[in-house]
């Protein structure tokens, strides 16, 4: 394999969540990266239900880091979060689309030696049983009709967690021609 072939595995060999950040801004050239990135996404039919909030301000980020009890708290030191949001009216496929496009910002983040970690929306509720995509919505003042699949939290890692051996794959998973 070439190089330029060997880039995208080596990406994938390395990715980890991180949840740890430097107190550090992303560069406006990186921003516009990670939008072009999900802008980038493939979607059924073409029909692309996402629509993508980008936050960068401090204190919407703390709000954010409350969406849910555990699992979320790590927004309040992101330096960005990027609420992949879809629209169901436009396709019933939307949780696939979005999907993707929350896979792919993280892998671009990666690409730019920048990381991060996805923070479930959809099905998630705080202790009290409140919706944490009603409670997203509130927070970036969506329209009610769309839905919310994920935050992904992204910054400067502060944690480097090792990648996973080669020997931790799980190859019984992988099955030829039938199960
Ligand atoms: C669909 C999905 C939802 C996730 N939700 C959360 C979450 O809400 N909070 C969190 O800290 N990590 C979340 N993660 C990250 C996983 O915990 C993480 O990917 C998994 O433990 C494997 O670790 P790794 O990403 O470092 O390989 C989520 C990952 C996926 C794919």
């Amino acid at each position: 394999m070439t190089a330029a072939q060997n880039a995208f595995i080596e990406l994938l060999r390395k990715r980890r969540s991180v949840r740890e950040f430097l107190p550090r801004a992303i560069e406006p050239v990186k921003i516009e990266v990670l939008k072009e990135a999900v802008l980038r996404s493939p979607s059924s039919r073409n029909f692309d239900p996402w629509e993508f909030v980008f936050v960068m301000d401090r204190e919407k980020l703390k709000t954010l880091s409350r969406l849910k009890r555990h699992g979320s708290e790590f927004l309040a030191q992101a330096a960005l979060a990027i609420a992949v949001c879809g629209d169901e009216s436009k396709s019933d496929v939307w949780v696939e689309d979005c999907a993707i496009a929350s896979i792919l910002a993280l892998l671009a983040a990666q690409s730019l030696g920048l990381g991060g970690c996805w923070v479930q929306v959809r099905k998630r509720f705080y202790d009290d049983g409140s919706d944490s995509e009603e409670y997203v919505r509130r927070t970036l003042a969506l329209p009610s009709n769309l839905r919310v699949l994920s935050v992904m939290g992204i910054g400067y890692p502060a944690e480097f967690p090792e990648p996973l051996a080669e020997q931790e794959l799980k190859r019984d998973h992988i099955h030829l021609n039938d199960f």
